[in-house]
């Protein structure tokens, strides 16, 4: 039997390539040899209150997005977080044994607090266990995400391993985050500090649906510095991060070719963010060109939804019904 693997992206705008190279990739890789499960997150994405419109609009970019990166919805299933009720029960379930101190501790919801004082809702408290719902309704041992979701895994292994305590079984497996290079991935951003992502605004991130000239415009604004000051020093972040985008879109000479130039102190950052630029151009463009081909094809995103709830139900609703009996709900 095929091993259980469950990952989703919370729908809040475009892809970029935080989540490419972070998830999504691994998506594609692992649909042939694994039981995947690939859903978009949009009930997660309720914590920030999108508008109705902008929130059926960003789920829509996300399907179709996964289906341009390659993602097959006959061998995997894709679907929408909220066509799944019963992963709404679960996480009601979970709740009851999670516990506040644990929850306030997330490093997630510690950055949220920071970054939306206003808006402190129990929804962002018990992401984790909105997580561990996702992760557990479909019993996976298995979930490729970058390197900030590593906290995420370990709290739906403690939620998972105290409800097994709790109704002393062993009804729900580990799962442990998962990436096919050794270490989990974090893609840094353009703007000279941490990784891409939209909360470090738009600038820091590159989309893959973005077009060669907006790619240009966002690289030449990428944040630099005066230039190495002695031969082959340790690179401060902002350019070590650029370093690190080459690394992944680049031919390796090219990155050698930029390394050696940094080294001699011969390096000139308008042309090493040029070919940064071109190299992601080329990148992206077949990426593109999908989007494009798929974002108006209604029919066919319906039809890949539809069979994404029904196949994604029937796993949840197996294990809500088993979940369910371990509690002792029974009917009369
Ligand atoms: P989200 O929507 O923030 O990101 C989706 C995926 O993209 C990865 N990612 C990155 N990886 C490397 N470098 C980056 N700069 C970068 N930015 C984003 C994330 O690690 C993630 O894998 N909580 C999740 C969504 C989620 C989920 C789940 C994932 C909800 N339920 C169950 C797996 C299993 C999140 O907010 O990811």
């Amino acid at each position: 039997m095929k091993e259980t693997v469950v990952s989703g992206i919370r729908p809040t705008g475009q892809l970029h390539l935080g989540n490419y190279f972070g998830a999504v990739t691994n998506f594609v890789k692992m649909q042939y040899d694994y039981n995947c499960f690939f859903f978009i997150a949009d009930l997660h994405s309720l914590t920030t209150h999108p508008t109705p419109q902008d929130l059926h609009g960003y789920v829509r970019h996300v399907l179709v997005e996964y289906l341009a990166c390659g993602i097959n919805p006959d061998e995997s299933t894709i679907y929408i977080q909220s066509d799944v009720p019963e992963v709404a029960e679960l996480y009601l379930y979970l709740n009851m044994n999670a516990y506040m101190g644990e929850l306030e501790r997330s490093t997630s919801f510690k950055d949220k607090v920071r970054a939306q004082p206003d808006n402190i809702n129990a929804g962002l408290l018990t992401y984790p266990t909105l997580m561990a719902a996702d992760i557990l309704i479909h019993k996976a041992v298995k979930v490729p995400v970058g390197k900030d979701q590593e906290q995420h895994l370990e709290f739906t292994r403690t939620f998972g391993n105290r409800f097994n305590r709790l109704y002393n079984n062993d009804y729900f497996p580990e799962a442990f985050a998962f990436n096919y290079s050794d270490n989990l991935v974090k893609v840094p951003g353009l703007d000279g500090k941490g990784k891409m992502s939209k909360s470090n605004g738009e600038g820091s991130c590159i989309y893959l649906a973005d077009s060669p000239e907006v790619i240009r415009k966002k690289l030449s604004r990428a944040v630099t510095d005066g230039g190495p000051l002695t031969e082959n020093q340790v690179k401060p972040e902002p350019i070590q991060n650029l370093f690190d985008l080459m690394k992944i879109v680049s031919p390796a000479d090219t990155l050698a070719h930029f390394e050696e130039l940094y080294n001699k102190m011969a390096i000139r950052y308008g042309d090493f963010k040029k070919q940064l630029a071109e190299d992601m151009i080329v990148f992206n463009g077949p990426i593109r060109e999908r989007i494009e081909g798929l974002s108006g094809d209604s029919d066919y995103l319906r039809k890949v939804a539809e069979q994404g709830a029904e196949k994604a139900r029937e796993s949840a609703r197996k294990t809500i019904r088993e979940v369910r009996a371990l509690i002792g709900f029974k009917s009369f």
